[in-house]
């Protein structure tokens, strides 16, 4: 066990994004009563998480996690989680097909409530008021009354993140992920893209594929794997009053494990070594983010990984690399260079929205253009550094939003009034990720082309 650590030790240290609860005694008593309440997760499943993300670490995978920026309690809805899980079941198996590799799924859903803010005040027509901090906090309408924190937002969050669980758990298990009905989606997607041609191409082969899967006998009906899939939840642990709440003793290994979710991840403000959020969660023991902007020295990474990963153990750790597509050449490579040279056992991810972020018509927006490019330079920094381009994390809904713009459908700036509904940061929208997902197989299948012919010639 991590020296020192105990799931409350984090409140010894120093501690920024805090909300400012104003009444402590109520605080206190929704923590006490989330303590009481059933784990969300089990320890067995983020172990077994862990093990997927150790291959991902040693080159045998990729790991896809997308989701909202930010949940809401207002959009809780059965069509909303449905269409989520759809538009990423699709991005899955074209990323499957293009790596040639195993994907592993994780979704920033069933507990991505609580957001870090650049600054606690928000300013609007002259009133000053506390900033949204996520549902999970305080409200998002602008007043003061809405924007107080309130406790209570705690236990729902608990709840809505325990339902969305169970539908989430019952698609991935219960047929609906089944890979026929994936492929016919995606399918159904070409066609309607006005990229279609583009796409047809990689689409007709994953036919074949199944095609020829199903003549030798690989069916979902014969084959449990192509009917049900992992599916593993994950969430910025932002709020450590909750996360301390819900971290329980696992029976089997007498380990801590954050049962808030299968994976967490240490949000890009709130990773300095002394303070709370990586005293936290250096003494859990399920895989772990850390958000790696511009900021980060190549010594300060390596500090943060003595810290969460003084074992060296694959999986443990994702670098979820988030520079903006302009910065990335910059960054990325001394990052790298560092963790080879150390030879640390991590996972490469690229976040490719959170750097790309810009205003336009007075809506935050991410420009489609400069997300693709920033994961292509994420790819080819990887190929010439020799190392694993192991996965990216997007933004994401499975609803048809207007909140980046560009893609197959040209969203431009006068376009985002239209449907902009996050209620964080701007997200993909359905078509706009799956269209990532096919440039990249394309790009990771002209890569391992590439390869052969060095090999081969
Ligand atoms: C996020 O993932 O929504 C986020 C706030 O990211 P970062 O910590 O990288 O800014
Ligand atoms: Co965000």
């Amino acid at each position: 066990m991590a020296q020192n650590w105990t799931p409350n030790s984090w409140r010894q240290k120093p501690i920024s994004q805090v909300p400012d609860y104003p009444d402590a005694a109520a605080l206190a008593a929704a923590e006490n009563q989330l303590a009481s309440y059933p784990p969300l997760v089990f320890a067995g499943e983020a172990r077994r998480l862990k093990s997927q993300l150790a291959d991902v670490a040693a080159g045998k995978g990729f790991l896809l996690q997308g989701g909202d920026c930010a949940e809401s309690f207002a959009e809780h809805g059965a069509d909303t989680i449905r269409d989520f899980f759809r538009a990423f079941l699709q991005m899955a198996v074209v990323l499957t097909f293009g790596a040639q590799q195993p994907v592993v799924k994780v979704g920033r859903i069933a507990g991505q409530f609580a957001k870090p803010r650049s600054s606690g005040i928000e300013k609007q027509g002259g009133v000053e008021l506390p900033s949204y901090r996520g549902d999970i906090i305080n409200g998002i309408d602008f007043n003061e009354k809405s924007r107080v924190p309130d406790p209570e937002r705690q236990i729902m969050a608990y709840r809505q993140s325990a339902a969305t669980l169970n539908l989430l758990r019952a698609f991935a298990m219960g047929g609906y992920a089944n890979l026929d009905n994936v492929h016919q989606w995606m399918l159904g997607f070409v066609k309607e893209s006005p990229q279609a041609e583009r796409y047809r191409k990689l689409a007709d082969r994953i036919s074949e594929t199944m095609d020829f899967m199903k003549a030798i006998g690989i069916t979902p009906e014969s084959n449990p794997s192509l009917r049900e899939t992992d599916f593993f939840t994950s969430h910025e642990a932002l709020l450590l009053g909750y996360e301390q709440a819900l971290t329980r003793v696992d029976s089997t290994s007498g380990d801590w494990y954050a049962t808030s979710g299968h994976m967490i991840w240490i949000g890009d403000r709130t990773r300095q070594p002394d303070h709370a959020h990586i005293e936290y969660c250096r003494g859990i023991k399920n895989p772990l983010g850390l958000k790696c902007g511009p900021s980060l020295s190549a010594d300060g990474l390596i500090e943060l990984i003595d810290l969460l990963n003084p074992a060296n153990e694959a999986g443990r750790l994702t670098l979820i690399c988030r520079f903006g597509h302009d910065k990335v050449a910059e960054h990325l490579p001394r990052l790298i260079r560092a963790v080879e040279k150390e030879g640390r056992k991590v996972v490469w991810s690229c976040d490719p929205m959170h750097g790309n972020t810009i205003t336009l018509n007075n809506y935050k927006t991410r420009p489609f253009e400069r997300i693709l490019s920033e994961v292509e330079s994420f790819f080819q920094i990887h190929r010439a550094e020799g190392t694993h381009p192991g996965g990216i994390h997007v933004e994401m809904t499975g609803n048809d939003v207007t909140e980046c713009t560009g893609g197959a459908r040209a969203l431009s700036g006068a376009d985002l009034g239209d449907r902009y509904h996050t209620h964080c940061d701007p997200r993909l929208n359905a078509d706009q990720a799956l269209e990532l997902a096919f440039l990249l197989a394309e790009r990771m299948k002209g890569g391992r082309d590439e390869k052969r012919m060095v090999v081969n010639g």
